[in-house]
């Protein structure tokens, strides 16, 4: 039995906010609870618990993550798409936020800006979980992170490299959390698609305690020695107008057979999905990592399910 940890009444924002302590603690209950359901046992720990589940942009895997990850534990979701709420135009998000804080004991957030659920947790006085914003996606790193454990035994000292956006939020997120767990990460990019200076340098920083490294570059060398290989879409949700453009950008950077072969060892291939096979993966390399893709994809209820049972759960 996993030895619990103090996370009661925390949000859960950004990785930037937890130290690798923590985060290997989430990714140990997160097993547990996999190990437990895998038996047909399930808990009881958010018994009585109503929590909201905010949705701006669409969902598959993190929406219905959530929504069982709830059931699982007893608690009651309640699915709030764009549509139902008037969030941030006929009404502020802070009066939102302080209306949904009164009713629910906690909320799960999917759209565009950060600064949105910077700002429910702020003014609701619950747990806040980040269901995906346009800067950040850190439920998918636990998923990702518990994914690599169960492949590798370890994440300290292993190489993942990220081919694709480098500016999105995977990028973002797979960075913040490579550099707070040990794991050295490359994003393979164009020039005009490398994250934001300010967010390498803070990342720079968390990796220094570990002493491993962060590396952005162009170049297709920069796969070599890759443990995992990792891609995402090349228009996130909001940019579809920029597909053509992207394609352009990208192409040369495609997770093909090529490139799994430049990495001169044994890979894995990862993607938070939805894939868009042919465009950021070749449906050959995708086809032959299913297996470890949709343990990532399932793994995202397990995590899910220990964020919410470690901030808001009676353990
Ligand atoms: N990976 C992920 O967040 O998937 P959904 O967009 O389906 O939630
Ligand atoms: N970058 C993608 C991630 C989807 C899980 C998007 O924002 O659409």
């Amino acid at each position: 039995m996993v030895i619990s940890m103090n996370l009661k009444g925390r949000s859960f924002l950004t990785l930037m906010d937890y130290n690798a302590e923590e985060i290997e603690y989430l990714l140990d209950l997160a097993a547990e609870l996999k190990a437990k359901k895998k038996q047909g046992i399930t808990g009881n720990s958010l018994k009585g618990k109503n929590i909201a589940l905010i949705f701006e942009k669409p969902s598959t895997r993190t929406r219905c993550a959530f929504t069982i990850g709830c059931i699982d534990e007893g608690a009651h979701p309640e699915y709030l798409s764009k549509d139902d709420l008037q969030l941030g135009h006929k009404e502020s998000v802070e009066d939102t936020a302080r209306v949904l804080g009164r009713m629910f004991d906690g909320i799960e957030f999917r759209g565009y800006h950060q600064e949105t659920v910077e700002k429910l947790a702020k003014f609701s006085g619950v747990p806040v979980w980040n269901g995906l914003t346009d800067a950040d996606h850190p439920t998918q790193i636990l998923a990702d992170f518990l994914t690599l454990k169960e492949q590798f035994g370890k994440l300290k000292g292993l190489k993942l490299v990220y081919a694709g956006d480098g500016r999105n939020n995977m990028a973002n997120s797979l960075m913040i959390g490579s550099s707070k767990m040990g794991i050295d990460f490359t994003i393979l990019a164009p020039k005009d698609l490398w994250p934001e200076k300010e967010l390498v340098i803070q990342c720079e920083e968390y990796a220094k305690a570990f002493g491993s490294k962060i590396v952005i570059t162009d170049s297709l060398d920069g796969v070599i020695g890759a443990d995992a290989v990792y891609t995402d879409v090349w228009c996130s949700m909001g940019e579809e107008d920029k597909a053509a453009e992207r394609i352009k950008l990208l192409k040369p950077y495609q997770v093909n057979d090529a490139l799994m072969a430049r990495t001169g060892k044994k890979t894995i291939f990862l993607h938070c999905l939805p894939a868009v096979k042919g465009k950021e993966v070749t449906e050959e390399v995708f086809e032959r990592f299913a297996e470890v893709v949709f343990d990532e994809a399932e793994n995202r209820m397990h995590t899910i399910k220990a964020v919410m049972v470690a901030t808001l759960g009676n353990l």
